[in-house]
């Protein structure tokens, strides 16, 4: 029996309750939300970005076709550009290019010649069928200038391949095709079928750009005292400005990123859907597995500097420095940033508080109006770690981030888990969740969390699955909300799931009491159990899975030379198998391995344990 106390007071819904996690993982940017068609469009692909990747990845060339990088280049920050005498031909993401009849793609190239040079821009398929009358545009003069014409599509196909052609000698970069129709027909603008099934949450919030995505590599700027380091950290500042000023880089997920989706297009999406944007700006200590603190207090200072420019850039006047760069975007109006998050995951919880602080005491010194979100730490099995959680406590933090990816029995068995959290504490986001494997099931143990999330809307503030995003041909992580290739795109049961919450978020919780049964009656651990670690290099042997008073409920040799039932969900790193059993031996590592239902047990307040 459940009895309802209308007239009590439950907690508030705030309407950033639900939210969306975008991160470029799994191809989620280039290829994916960002609507260009032509991949590797600036030639700045590089073996530092992936293996095999060179600065004609995706290109097939006749005639002479050079990638050059000297005095000539388009700029300081496009430093490649392409000789051409002959044709290049684009294959754009999975099976190519994808064009729908009757509608109108914008070509763009920048382009240089000594005299007059012609260029031929054609789209057929692979096998030769034209999708579109070709157009010709007309460099003539020996500087860089931007050309550009309309292709209409004659017929549908996945499959196009872009052909720029020129019979005379003719330098060109940044090579672009974009379909007209963008989600709200922004320029620059975002893949119509993926923006729509983002905007039909209707999210509170848009969390990004990372994730681990934020904590990688150099993190030094891009410039020549770096000697323009490739594989630098996600800073905001080299994702603004004119596309072909934006410098690529190698994406933490092991590919380029161009950046064309960059700040001012989050900023733009999150406005256009009705969301609160929440940036998460690094924190100069690398989580994710890198267990790198910067000890140079003249880089934090800098970064802490481009966490104020980044307020400016949202909120400033046009008159204000980076106001005016916002304003030359095609923004004027502020957009209204009121919360900002400093790091992500990070495992040395020392020098992450220390580094926390100080962007901490300049933000709210310039800017007491933004709310700021502090880390847990790796809590990847949903027990808080280290004392972060103390820290965050005594210094009054307006928000904590936690993440865990978990089992659904998990799910299931800490549906109470925010029922006991401290009251006088930070508030919670959940900025990551997700239960393993992708099965209605799955959805369903999420649903059933989620309802203590909402119980519990007075700590839980803000909440978000992850990822987000997949193409179905370049995965780094399962499960995903919503699925893609070139043309097509589905949710997955936890994005119908999410969908039915975040379009019904109530305005406050009615409490309720449940007599007769309950609704949080232990359950016996029957699903899979999970192990994830965040360490680096280590070889692990016994796995045990023991009750709060330290009996066991399950021991496995795990790396006995038998497979045991264990497999690995997450490969991010490399579980290898040793002798038929497993042993974790990459260096940047947050994997997880499954064991089916083999225990069962009635205590479900229990620990799993990896041991070296
Ligand atoms: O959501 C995928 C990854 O999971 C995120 O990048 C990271 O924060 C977490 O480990």
């Amino acid at each position: 029996t459940i009895a309802l106390s209308p007239k009590a007071d439950g907690p508030a819904l705030a309407k950033s309750q639900y939210g969306v996690f975008f991160e470029d993982i799994n191809y989620a940017a280039d290829g994916g939300l960002y609507a260009e068609l032509v991949r590797n469009r600036s030639f700045e692909f590089n073996a530092t970005d992936a293996g095999g990747y060179t600065g004609l990845t995706a290109w097939t060339t006749t005639g002479t076709a050079t990638v050059v990088n000297d005095a000539q280049r388009l700029n300081d920050r496009n430093r490649n550009y392409l000789k051409l005498t002959g044709t290049v031909t684009n294959a754009g993401y999975n099976t190519g290019i994808a064009v729908k009849k009757g509608e109108k793609y914008d070509f763009s190239v920048w382009a240089r010649a000594g005299g007059s040079a012609p260029l031929q821009v054609t789209l057929q398929t692979a096998a030769g069928v034209t999708l579109a009358a070709p157009v010709e545009v007309s460099p003539t003069g020996d500087a860089w200038t931007k050309y550009t014409g309309t292709l209409k599509a004659t017929a549908t196909s996945d499959q196009g391949r872009l052909t720029v052609g020129s019979a005379a000698p003719v330098s060109l970069d940044e090579i672009s095709l974009f379909p007209r129709d963008t989600y709200k027909g922004r320029a620059n603008g975002l893949r119509e079928d993926l923006a729509d099934k983002i905007a039909a949450l209707k999210p509170g919030f848009v969390r990004f750009p990372g994730g681990c995505l934020v904590n990688t590599g150099s993190m030094y700027p891009y410039d020549a005292a770096n000697n323009y380091p490739r594989a630098r950290s996600y800073q905001w500042k080299d994702t603004v400005g004119p596309v072909e000023t934006r410098a690529t880089n190698k994406n933490f997920w092991g590919y380029n990123q161009s950046y064309g989706l960059g700040y001012y297009e989050y900023f733009q999406f999150s406005e256009d859907i009705g969301a609160m944007p929440l940036p998460v700006l690094p924190a100069l200590v690398t989580g994710c597995g890198q267990n790198r603190a910067t000890n140079d207090p003249a880089l934090l200072q800098q970064h802490v500097q481009d966490a104020l420019d980044l307020i400016e850039f949202a909120n400033g006047p046009v008159t204000s420095t980076w106001g005016k760069v916002r304003a030359s975007m095609g923004h004027p109006k502020p957009f209204g940033l009121t919360t900002v998050a400093v790091g992500n995951e990070e495992n040395l919880p020392e020098e992450y508080w220390a580094n926390f602080l100080q962007f901490q005491a300049a933000i709210k010194a310039a800017h007491p109006e933004i709310a700021l979100v502090s880390n847990s730490g790796p809590d990847d099995q949903g027990s808080t770690f280290d004392n972060l959680w103390a820290k965050n406590k005594a210094n009054g933090t307006d928000l904590v981030d936690e993440h865990y990816y978990n089992s659904p029995a998990w799910f299931l068995q800490n549906n109470a888990r925010y029922d006991s959290y401290d009251r006088s504490g930070p508030k919670v986001f959940l900025g990551e969740y997700a239960s393993l494997d992708a099965k209605f099931a799955n959805s369903l143990a999420e649903a059933a969390y989620m309802t203590g999330l909402e119980r519990n809307a007075d700590v839980v503030k803000m909440a978000s699955y992850a990822p987000l995003l997949a193409n179905i041909d370049n995965v780094q992580w399962k499960p995903d909300m919503i699925w893609f290739d070139n043309d097509e795109s589905w949710g997955s049961t936890s994005y119908q799931m999410q969908k039915l919450f975040m379009t019904n978020v109530g305005d406050r919780v009615v409490p309720s009491t449940v007599t007769g049964g309950g609704v949080i009656t232990p359950k016996p651990i029957t699903g899979a159990i999970g192990l994830s670690t965040w360490r680096t290099a280590a070889t692990y042997d016994d796995v045990t899975v023991t009750r709060p008073d330290g009996s066991t409920i399950f021991a496995d040799d795990f790396n006995d030379g038998n497979a045991d039932g264990w497999t690995a969900v997450q490969p991010r790193g490399t579980w290898t198998a040793a002798s038929g059993g497993y042993a974790q031996t990459d260096t940047v590592s947050e994997d997880t391995m499954v064991k089916a239902a083999t225990v069962t047990d009635t205590d479900y307040d229990y620990t799993l344990k990896a041991t070296k």
